[in-house]
């Protein structure tokens, strides 16, 4: 049934015609399986455009996600499998300053998670037949439940969230805590010793937290249904490459290894044209422009807290600018100035010249799409990641870093302000995204000469660090530090041994 399909689908392929730029012609077709049914639809957007290249490229790609379709791509095959991970309504701005509640709460909904995807005959076909695929590709992040998938087959995780110091160190690259900040928390630059303490405690804490605590939770309901698996975390050790979304020139520069393959900011692209009302809407604004304001697609705009929500209302009325505001829900009390929609096209919003400041929650994918787009951002963080996106984008530059427990009316007024009237921002974001822009490969391209090489070269263990292979005590080289002290106590106590010794003699020979 499986093969009839790819044939369908390869024959339509041969009409649609292959479209790659700078890529060697096509040597094969390969089928390739990608696991994301535990991804929120942010993480989505990057791994969709990864899928679209695969495709485009000529390859036969099954994605099984948690929603439905979204293409009609003769390359693509769309299997739903529906899980209640993220239906429990999590309220996000409930659990921003509680990380334990924030991993419980994960903890348990990726268990139930994993019991559900074993139990539905999709994911049970679809695991009868995974040799059937030239390579897997999962999320790193949440879809560890997904990993006997990819038990002895060339395997690509990618990393939706960038550069994560745990996930860099299961491919063998320790990142050093002086300077490299953990998923959660970065701090304003230079960081302070207090800071640098946090820090240290947080690669130590989350990185335990994680894998003695939320994966066996996991491995304990895939083994109830796969017992003869082996543990999720060590075939997680055994992915040949990893795709970050992350690039050097908005995110840190930092040392990667070859296995490393930045692909950082691959949904951006260019604006399509906005609907009539909006483009009147924007156009109308006059010379001071209009504010885009969104949250993000996790936390929805009814478990906002009603005191912020009329924070935002009495602060968009007295700014002497239009303002669209994507938001689930009804607003009441709400000034002309404002537009309300629950969904709104951001980039080609953002695309427009006169948006000039981006009200944001300072989500990875709001950050990329607002450099690539050139309009700088107020961030009012509210969990995960979003903590360090803004603390980042502060240092850089790239706008204002607010908290909500600090946030009045003139407060946001006057960041809104200050990004907007102040150049600086403007400046550094034009720059970013000229640097963003400026590479030898796309980030498309990049995707596809990595999956195939991968498969080419029979998961490409030769790009495996050595450092995967080494325990903690050897990776820290207590080994060696132990055999050091050793040999080096040893030959002190000899040579004060033979000194004695001759001193010894020489008062004998002195007395005689
Ligand atoms: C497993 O699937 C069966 C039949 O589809 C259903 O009755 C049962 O409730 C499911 N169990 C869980 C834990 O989802
Ligand atoms: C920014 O400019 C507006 C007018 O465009 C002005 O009302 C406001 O005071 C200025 N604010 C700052 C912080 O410069
Ligand atoms: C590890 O990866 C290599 C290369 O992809 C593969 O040949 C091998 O079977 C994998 N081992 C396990 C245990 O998955």
């Amino acid at each position: 049934m499986k093969n009839i399909l790819f044939l369908t689908f390869g024959v339509l392929w041969l009409f649609v015609g292959p479209s790659s730029g700078e890529l060697a012609p096509l040597e094969k077709s390969y089928k390739i399986l990608v696991l994301i049914p535990v991804s929120s639809w942010s993480h989505r957007q990057v791994i969709l455009p990864i899928v679209e290249a695969l495709a485009d490229r000529g390859h036969q790609v099954v994605v099984l996600s948690k929603f439905p379709p979204s293409t009609l791509h003769p390359n693509i095959h769309e299997l739903t499998v529906r899980n209640s991970i993220y239906e429990e309504k999590i309220n996000f701005f409930e659990v921003r300053k509680h990380p334990l509640l924030f991993l419980a709460t994960f903890r348990a909904d990726l268990a139930a998670t994993a019991k559900q995807l074993y139990n539905d005959t999709h994911v049970l076909d679809l695991y009868a037949m995974r040799k059937e695929f030239d390579l897997v590709m999962v999320d790193a992040l949440f879809n560890e439940a997904m990993y006997p998938f990819a038990e002895d087959l060339p395997f690509i995780t990618i990393s939706t969230v960038g550069h994560d110091y745990q996930q860099s160190a299961v491919m063998g690259n320790v990142m050093n805590p002086a300077y490299v900040p953990t998923e959660l928390w970065d701090f304003a630059r230079p960081w302070k010793i207090h800071d640098k303490v946090f820090n240290i405690l947080a690669h130590f804490f989350n990185a335990l937290v994680w894998r003695y605590w939320v994966v066996p939770a996991i491995q304990e309901e895939v083994t109830l249904h796969l017992p003869d698996i082996r543990p999720l975390l060590y075939t997680e050790r055994n992915a040949s490459l990893t795709f970050l979304n992350s690039h050097y020139s908005i995110d840190l520069p930092l040392p990667l290894l070859p296995s490393q393959v930045q692909i950082g900011a691959i949904h951006c692209k260019s604006p399509k044209p906005l609907n009539k009302e909006l483009t009147s809407w924007i156009e109308g604004a006059g010379d001071e422009g209009v504010i885009y304001v969104s949250l993000g697609s996790m936390a929805q705009g009814n478990t906002m807290p009603i005191q912020y929500r009329d924070l935002f209302v009495a602060a968009f009325a007295r700014l002497s600018r239009r303002v669209i505001w994507k938001y689930e829900g009804s607003v009441p009390g709400v000034s002309e100035n404002v537009l309300i929609r629950r969904w709104l096209p951001q980039q080609d919003i953002l695309a427009h010249p006169k948006v000039k400041v981006f009200l944001s929650h300072g989500g990875l994918l709001s950050l990329q799409e607002s450099i690539y787009h050139v309009t700088p951002i107020v961030a009012l963080p509210i969990f995960g990641d979003q903590e360090r996106v803004s603390a980042h984008l502060h240092n850089k530059g790239f706008g204002r870093w607010l908290q909500w427990e600090d946030l009045s009316v003139d407060l946001l007024l006057q960041a809104i302000y200050d990004v907007s009237n102040n150049t600086r921002y403007l400046n550094n974001v034009r720059v970013a995204s000229r640097l963003m822009r400026e590479q030898p490969t796309s980030p498309k391209e990049l995707a596809v000469f990595w999956s195939e090489y991968i498969i080419k070269h029979k998961g490409a263990p030769h790009l495996r660090s050595p450092a995967m292979d080494l325990t903690w005590l050897e990776f820290f080289l207590v080994d060696a530090l132990v055999f050091m002290v050793l040999v080096g106590g040893l030959t002190y106590a000899l040579l004060q041994n033979i000194l004695k010794r001759i001193k010894l003699d020489y008062g004998k020979m002195k007395a005689d």
